[in-house]
């Protein structure tokens, strides 16, 4: 399946990248966005891409390439020091558009609830962290219980998280995985509007992924990642998130560090969100650097 940006002409029109500017796409994946921002900043510009996913990132170098296009397998937590390393100076513009694509629906890592195959468990982006299986082994049940109710909104998560760990020896791949946390729901549960495993696999994805420690991480390190006037732009696709991204916002605009562009999250049109199901539940914030 292959992945379609979501907001690319709201955020090309809020984050406005000129001709000449250095413009980093944190989360690059396949290139959707970053290709109308390389576009952007033109040749005279610079862009650099990283993704935790290498296999994602080998694809994009096929079709990105260019004089002043770094692509890096890294984690966007981390960009004070890829900047460093690379001497590529601070940025006039940061994208993150959070979570997981389409395309690593299909990359055969235990992402997918829904799938046919029994994958191996390992749901994480970044090939050399820890498989969700291993976490799984040393985790507690109260302690996978509180993951699966914070992270996944999951009411029954005691039942859920008791049933993974008594089940662990037969849990061969997600599908193994998915079937355990289903048996151990109610059969009118959601009355069958969602699938009973989607909670419980967006939870685990997000700790396995440390994906709000990587945001709240990015966020502390604005000033070392963008110039003054340099613009920051977020989508997040969970409340858990959208909620960090809005409260830093605040707070960095109370101490007179960054100036607040969206009042309100920007949403996808009722177009955009026919064409692309994916794009109901974004939710994108923007923010200048002032100091
Ligand atoms: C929604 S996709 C981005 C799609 C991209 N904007 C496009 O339109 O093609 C999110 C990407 O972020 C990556 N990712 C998640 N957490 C990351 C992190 N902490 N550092 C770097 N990449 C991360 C995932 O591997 C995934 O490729």
């Amino acid at each position: 399946m292959s992945h379609t940006p979501v907001l690319l002409g709201t955020i090309l029109e809020n984050i406005n990248p000129l001709p000449g500017e250095f413009v980093i796409d944190g989360t690059v994946n396949g290139g959707g966005h970053a290709e109308k921002l390389i576009e952007r900043v033109g040749s005279n510009g610079k862009f650099l891409g990283v993704d935790l996913d290498e296999d994602m990132l080998s694809e994009t170098r096929k079709k990105l390439s260019g004089k002043n296009i770094f692509l890096k397998q890294g984690n966007y937590a981390d960009l004070p020091e890829i900047l460093e390393k690379g001497k590529l100076g601070k940025a006039d513009a940061l994208l993150l558009d959070l979570g997981f694509s389409s395309n690593q629906l299909e990359a055969g890592r235990g992402f997918a609830f829904s799938k046919e195959e029994n994958e191996p468990l390992l749901m994480t982006y970044d090939k050399n962290a820890e498989p969700l299986m291993d976490i799984l082994r040393d985790l507690k049940v109260a302690e996978l219980e509180n993951i699966i109710r914070e992270y996944g909104g999951e009411r029954m998560a005691g039942r859920v998280a008791k049933a993974i760990k008594a089940n662990l020896s037969r849990i061969q791949g997600s599908r193994d995985f998915a079937e355990v946390i289903t048996k151990s729901l109610p059969n009118f549960y959601e009355h069958g509007r969602i699938s009973p495993a989607t909670r419980t696999f967006q939870a685990l994805r997000i700790y396995a992924n440390k994906e709000l420690e990587n945001l709240k991480t990015v966020l502390s390190e604005l000033p070392n990642i963008l110039k003054p006037g340099g613009r920051v732009a977020i989508i997040s696709f969970h409340s858990l998130e959208d909620k960090i991204v809005k409260d830093f916002f605040r707070e960095e605009r109370r101490k007179g560090i960054l100036e607040v562009l969206t009042k309100k999250p920007l949403v996808a049109t009722r177009e955009e969100s026919m064409k692309n199901p994916r794009s109901r539940s974004a939710k994108l914030r923007i923010a200048k650097l002032i100091a």
